[in-house]
């Protein structure tokens, strides 16, 4: 949430900051700004609290060129305390106008140290929770206290994770940086004119693809010719930057006009990737070097828990089912920030598996946590290379999707599915409950997955039809069973997300127990209801719905013969063995979720009142 970058240079610091602040505006679009020291050593800040257009007017306003000088800082913010506009807009000032700063997480106690500001005579300026911060390092460097030290102190005072970046009139050539605990990650790179610092990678990567990651509990001073980071005590620290695989053109949306109808077209490349060096198709066998555990350790486990949030625990809800039928492990999946507090039963023989796109998510990150202090085996599922994650469990499989710019995920989930297919086949080979055979064959089969998925995205037009219909509903069913169930919750959540339709996703066989009710012409229905087992009861179910005059769209395998006589619009996707099925069912639902926005006027790359990554409780 919130998205900071930082520039420390010999070029004009503000048009750069733009550039740097719109590679991180996923991260939250509710406001905007920039503070410059400029040429006479001041401050300068211009802000914006226009919702979506802030970032645009921003840059409408500085390219002017008036706001010169070579240091800077800089912020798009997913608003927490105040309301969106321009007061409560980041960068905050402190009163002597001797430093700025910009802000990602949550203060807990800023009531009590705004009442002790309060007290001294400070007038805040805005609603914020972050401007305490600016108003604690002021009073530290108005008092002679180097900039370092005073963001240091001022940290020290405050309770919740933090991430966050200043500026002083007194050290115009610096920007320091500090992270505290996991409210976002700070990243630093540099090249020979500049030293750049931001939320993410991806805002570096026109500097330099060499980057330092901020730890929890580090510091870090920029300026044009260097980089120093610095523990809590002020001891210098030195760490090697790592060369980055993120590439700057593929997180550009390219020819597509949005991001969400990009990442939904790379999903056939992004479940080729996450099969890459892992699935060998010649021998039939997968394997997944990055599990460290012992075999020894594999056979012991006797419960899988895996845990995420939105999209992440949709993707998790798939896992369970998959390394319970293939591995024969007792698996759940559970809400991150309901594990985290239920003081869960977890030993040495549990696996608590996190799911995460962007590595970042707050609850998730607790919950690995509170299973590493419980003794448990923890593993990392995550798209994010460098995020907090990867530094906190056993092992960290990557699903090496691409990164993922739109706040919708989606080309994430459906390569998180590929990699955790992949881990079922390798517990349940590790622990001997399935032979080669079985391996070989479920290798086949994955095979032909990008092309499942490529044919499956061909459906985009009678998809775009179906959308014109659903907009003028108000609510929305979406039904599945077995593993069909986290894809029709997923659908749901795709709608609520972009087209903000209310959507409820269910259980098809719990519709008799109270979600019956609200069945009628006032609501569509959508049924995932692919060739397999439990299809005929899917039949009964839609006969219910229509029963009661309600609109039904069917996904079905394409040779279903049957459908027609009881769903009012059929979606036809490829025949596929019952494991790949929640694949191919998956797309048109993003797809239907992604035209629904478009035929509202929605902009699905950015929803309202959400952050792609959420470092907050
Ligand atoms: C998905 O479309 C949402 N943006 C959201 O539910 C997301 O999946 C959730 O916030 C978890 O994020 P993570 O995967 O980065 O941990």
């Amino acid at each position: 949430m919130c998205g900071i970058f930082a520039y420390a240079g010999t070029e004009n610091a503000a048009p750069l900051l733009i550039d740097g602040l719109r590679a991180v505006e996923y991260r939250g679009y509710d406001s905007a700004g920039i503070s410059v020291i400029d040429s006479s050593g001041a401050i300068k800040t211009i802000k914006r609290g226009d919702h979506k257009a802030s970032l645009e007017n921003l840059s409408s306003e500085v390219s002017g060129g008036e706001l010169a000088g070579v240091v800077g800082i800089g912020h798009t913010r997913w608003a927490t305390h105040g309301l969106v506009n321009q007061q409560n807009s980041h960068p905050h000032e402190s009163i002597s106008g001797v430093v700025s700063i910009a802000h990602n997480g949550i203060i807990e106690n800023f009531i009590e140290l705004k009442d002790e500001l309060v007290d001294t005579g400070v007038q805040f300026k805005s609603e914020t929770d972050s401007e305490v911060l600016a108003h604690l390092v002021g009073h530290s460097v108005a008092s002679g206290t180097s900039l370092r030290e005073a963001v240091i102190g001022a940290s020290s005072r405050i309770k919740g994770n933090t991430a966050v970046v200043a500026v002083s009139t007194a050290e115009p050539d610096i920007v320091v940086g500090l992270r505290i605990g996991n409210a976002g990650g700070i990243v630093v790179g540099k090249n020979d004119h500049a030293a750049v610092m931001a939320s993410d990678t991806i805002a570096l990567l026109p500097y330099t693809s060499e980057v330092i990651y901020l730890e929890p509990g580090e510091v870090v001073e920029i300026r044009k010719d260097g980089v120093q980071l610095f523990d809590l005590e002020g001891s210098s620290i030195s760490r090697d930057a790592v060369v980055t695989v993120q590439n700057f053109e593929a997180a550009q949306k390219g020819n597509h006009p949005h991001f969400m109808s990009k990442e939904i077209a790379e999903e056939p490349d992004a479940v080729q990737a996450a099969m890459r060096g892992r699935a060998d198709f010649a021998n039939g066998t997968i394997s997944l070097p990055e599990i460290s555990l012992t075999l020894d350790q594999i056979r012991s486990i006797d419960r899988v828990i895996l845990t995420g949030m939105g999209t992440s625990m949709h993707t998790g809800m798939f896992g369970a089912s998959v390394i319970e039928s293939i591995a024969r492990i007792p698996s759940v999946c559970e809400n991150s920030s309901e594990l985290r507090y239920r003081n869960p039963v977890l030993n040495s023989k549990t696996l608590v598996i996190a799911m995460t796109q962007s590595g970042e998510t707050a609850d998730t990150l607790a919950a690995i946590e509170y299973a590493r202090q419980a003794g448990a085996l923890q593993g990392v599922i995550l798209e994010m290379e460098g995020s907090q994650a990867t530094r906190v469990a056993d092992f960290t499989l990557g699903v090496k999707a691409g990164q993922e710019i739109c706040v919708a995920s989606t080309k994430t989930m459906i390569a998180s599915m590929m990699t955790l297919l992949e881990l079922a086949v390798f517990l349940g080979q590790a622990r001997g409950v399935i032979d080669a055979n079985r391996v070989k064959e479920i290798v086949s089969q994955m095979a032909e997955l990008p092309s499942l998925i490529s044919t499956a995205l061909d459906l985009n037009d009678e998809i775009t039809a179906l959308a014109d219909r659903l907009c003028k509903y108000e609510d929305l069913l979406y039904l599945g069973r077995g593993a069909q169930l986290p894809m029709a919750l997923e659908g749901a959540l795709k709608m609520k997300e972009i087209a903000y339709i209310h959507a409820e996703g269910n259980p098809a066989g719990e519709m008799k127990h109270g979600m019956n009710a609200l069945l009628g012409p006032g609501m569509a229905t959508i049924v995932c209801a692919p060739q397999n087992d439990l299809y005929p009861k899917m039949l009964s179910n839609i006969s219910e719905v229509k029963a009661r005059g309600g609109e039904v769209i069917a996904i079905v395998s394409e040779n279903d013969e049957t459908i027609e006589r009881v769903a009012d619009h059929v979606i036809r996707v490829p025949e596929c063995p019952e494991l790949l099925q929640p694949f191919v069912t998956l797309i048109p639902l993003q797809i239907l979720a992604y035209r629904t926005a478009l035929a509202l006027d929605r902009d699905p790359d950015k929803p309202r009142n959400l952050a792609k990554t959420v470092t907050v409780e």
